[in-house]
């Protein structure tokens, strides 16, 4: 039998997705969560919080210290988020009322929000015998561009949109060609076109409910409605 999980170290609590980690681990009653943040950090966090400071460069001997004690430890780092998400990343702007649809735009692809993410980082620690080891696939919901673009034009109004169809092939092939780039955006860019490609092309699993590989059922997943989060996230 294993031991259940209680006491969990969080590294990166207070990035994009980080404060919504804590909040649902907070919310919990299973678990008592440590922050582990950097000496320069200048993140708050809510006054009750146990906060553990260890030196910019993460070294060793300070976290294993930090994590001594712990049943758990959550990375959620990634300091290159926000280059990334200042490229556009599914090619729609709603200011220009521009949209680049790869391929035909149908295919429908996995796709999670923070708080989702969040609440299946609870239920697999909830459930350690069963995630131990595993991928766990998880979305709060499967969208298409074409749906992603309508949502948009509900939110924003249907006219005066200019709408641009690229092969997927061809967008993967430039994408690779820039991927060595010297300017740090460019390839940034690059990497962020692959993944987005990736993902969208038919047969190469991106959509996790249609290849029986989700997690969502086991792990009590809700399931969010896509306008709904687009208007959260750009505050309309
Ligand atoms: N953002 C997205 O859209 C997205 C999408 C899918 C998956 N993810 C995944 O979610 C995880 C977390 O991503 P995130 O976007 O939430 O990360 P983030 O906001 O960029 O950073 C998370 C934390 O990293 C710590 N950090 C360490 N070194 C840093 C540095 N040099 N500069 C700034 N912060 C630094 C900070 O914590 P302290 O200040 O407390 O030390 C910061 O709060 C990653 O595994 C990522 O791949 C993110």
């Amino acid at each position: 039998m294993s031991t259940p999980i209680r006491k969990v170290a969080l590294v990166g609590a207070s990035g994009h997705l980080g404060p919504h980690l804590l909040s649902a681990l907070t919310s919990s009653p299973t678990f008592t969560t440590t922050v582990i943040t950097r000496h320069s950090s200048s993140a708050l966090f809510p006054p009750s919080t146990t906060i553990h400071r260890v030196p910019d460069d993460y070294p060793y001997s300070e976290l294993v210290h930090a994590f001594r004690g712990h049943d758990a430890v959550i990375l959620s780092l990634n300091h290159l988020a926000e280059k990334c998400a200042a490229t556009n990343f599914y090619g729609i702007d709603p200011t220009a009322k521009t949209a680049t649809i790869w391929g035909d735009g149908s295919t429908r692809f996995s796709s999670s929000t923070y708080a989702g993410i969040a609440q299946a980082v609870v239920s697999i620690l909830e459930n350690p015998v069963r995630t131990k080891n595993q991928t766990v696939y998880i979305s709060s919901f499967e969208f298409s561009l074409n749906e992603l673009l309508d949502a948009y034009k509900t939110i924003f109004g249907d006219e005066g949109w200019k709408v641009e169809y690229k092969e997927i092939d061809s967008g993967i092939e430039e994408a690779r060609q820039k991927i060595g780039a010297e300017d740090f955006m460019t390839r940034m860019k690059a990497i962020g076109r692959l993944a987005l490609l990736s993902t969208i092309k038919p047969g190469l699993g991106g959509n996790f409910v249609e290849s029986g590989i989700s997690w969502n059922e086991e792990l009590g997943m809700e399931r969010e409605d896509l306008v709904e989060v687009l208007r959260r996230v750009l505050g309309r």
